[in-house]
């Protein structure tokens, strides 16, 4: 099988997909709540409670709609300024912001060759992770920018990484229990308390974009790794 590089795999039509559903608000009907059981407001609102500033970094963000939504909420209470929220996307549909919001910004970008010194309350990935290639990359960037109290929630199917020699698909499952991330089989969702470190021990060799739907109905890609041997 040939595998994509990261390069070839953007250019993808199963990536550069324009029938993907990327208008998910943070509640409500077609939400990030709806995908990851849990309420992105209700979480930051309990933040906002206890410290003065909260930081929301949604990866993969689609049209942004989810943090568009919560920045009016705050802009509406009069608490911007408390509020950091940042969305990165491989692709420009990122809906105007208005002129009132000051407390977001959109990049563009893709995950796997991007990286931020900051460290969030929360960050999000909602069906991002099924089409990016080194999707073990994304993750850890991810969970490296977690702030010490902050959460890290993400859509992942285990079944759309393939270990070389990893027979029983138990690899991944193990390196999480170890390090205290869990990781639920039957929703696909990791989620992490705090900062993590994590080295995987795994070479990334490509992608496959032919592997055809994931357990969300929608044609997904492929990641491929190999032990790392030094
Ligand atoms: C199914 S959409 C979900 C969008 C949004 N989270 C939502 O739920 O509305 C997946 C998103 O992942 C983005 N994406 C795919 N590969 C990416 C990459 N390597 N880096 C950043 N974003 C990527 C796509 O452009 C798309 O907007």
């Amino acid at each position: 099988m040939k595998l994509l590089t990261e390069n070839e795999l953007i250019w993808s039509p199963i990536v550069a997909n324009n029938r993907m559903n990327r208008k998910r608000k943070a509640s409500g009907i077609n939400s990030y709540e709806k995908e990851l059981k849990f309420k992105p407001e209700e979480y930051l609102d309990t933040c906002l409670e206890q410290k003065t500033h909260v930081k929301w970094l949604d990866l993969c963000c689609g049209e942004g709609n989810a943090l568009l939504q919560y920045a009016r909420a705050v802009s509406d209470e009069g608490r911007q300024d408390r509020v950091t929220l940042v969305g990165i996307d491989l692709v420009d549909q990122f809906q105007p912001i208005p002129p009132f919001v000051n407390c977001l910004r959109f990049e563009i970008g893709s995950l796997v060759n991007w990286t931020n010194d900051d460290q969030y309350d929360l960050i999000t990935c909602v069906h991002g992770l099924h089409y990016v290639g080194d999707k073990l990359k994304a993750l850890s960037t991810g969970l490296k920018l977690i702030g010490n109290q902050g959460v890290l929630i993400a859509n992942l199917d285990l079944n759309s990484i393939k270990i070389e020699g990893d027979q029983n698909g138990q690899y991944l499952k193990q390196l999480f229990i170890e390090n205290e991330i869990e990781y639920n089989a039957r929703k696909k969702l990791v989620r992490c308390e705090g900062h993590r470190d994590i080295y995987f021990n795994l070479t990334y060799k490509g992608a496959d974009d032919k592997s055809g739907p994931n357990y969300t109905g929608q044609e997904a890609v492929d990641s491929y790794y190999g032990m790392t041997t030094v």
